[in-house]
């Protein structure tokens, strides 16, 4: 590693075994003022500040009492969570391991499995008021099916929410751009009273990812069939 092109940024010299894009992904790791400053604060992902910037606009944290945080780790957003709502009952779940994130429990299955939704709502000890998706399928490198694949959770994490949410309760995902369609768009208008697309200026401007902040949940008007 070298210091160069410029104060304070960290060139990555290639290497054996390590190839040019993670490289490019290095290099723009160390000079991330985001990773920086999450490292400061104890968080364990940058991630963390595309939760704090939509929070800071939305302001759907505030008054949450049982969060459900969808795609959890590491955990930079339920660090977040407990944090702001340390009363506040909150359940994660991933593919992934996590670290303990003391007041929060976490299942390490896949959201997909049919057992996910009740497990979810068994632990969490009633209905949510907060659902946070920031699930993303692994990419393939093609932008369709990549927006598709998450466009899939993103549905699955929708019903979930339309499912189990207590009214007024809102809903956080991320979306990819080109994966937001109109139909996803119309169901939750129909089941919220207000729908915005926002990239919080953490997000990569590179990168196509837009978050959806779905609020003031109307309430299940009917029986969704099983
Ligand atoms: C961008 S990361 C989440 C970062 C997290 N918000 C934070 O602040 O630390 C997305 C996560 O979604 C998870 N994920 C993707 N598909 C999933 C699935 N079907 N079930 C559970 N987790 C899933 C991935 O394993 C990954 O850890």
């Amino acid at each position: 590693m070298s210091r160069g092109g410029g104060r304070g940024h960290t060139r990555v010299k290639t290497s054996r075994g390590r190839t040019p894009q993670s490289n490019r992904w290095l290099e723009r790791q160390l000079n991330d003022p985001y990773v920086k400053r999450a490292k400061a604060e104890g968080y364990r992902s940058r991630a963390v500040y595309k939760l704090l910037e939509l929070d800071e606009k939305f302001d759907f944290l505030k008054g949450s009492k049982r969060v459900i945080d969808l795609g959890i780790a590491p955990g930079g957003w339920t660090q977040l969570v407990r944090k702001r709502l340390p009363k506040a009952a909150v359940v994660g779940i991933d593919l992934l391991p996590v670290d303990p994130i003391d007041g929060a429990t976490i299942l390490q299955m896949d959201f997909m499995d049919d057992a996910a939704p009740d497990r979810l709502v068994e632990e969490l000890g009633g209905a949510p008021d907060l659902i946070l998706s920031d699930m993303a399928a692994n990419t393939v490198g093609h932008a369709q099916t990549d927006a598709l694949r998450t466009l899939g959770l993103v549905e699955a994490a929708l019903d979930f929410a339309i499912r189990t949410l207590a009214p007024g309760g809102d809903f956080v995902a991320k979306v990819f751009a080109g994966g937001a369609d109109s139909a996803l768009v119309a169901e939750m208008k129909r089941n919220f009273t207000t729908v915005k697309h926002a990239k919080p200026p953490a997000s990569r401007k590179g990168s196509v990812e837009w978050f959806v902040v779905a609020q003031g949940f109307k309430g299940r008007t009917e029986e969704v069939p099983e």
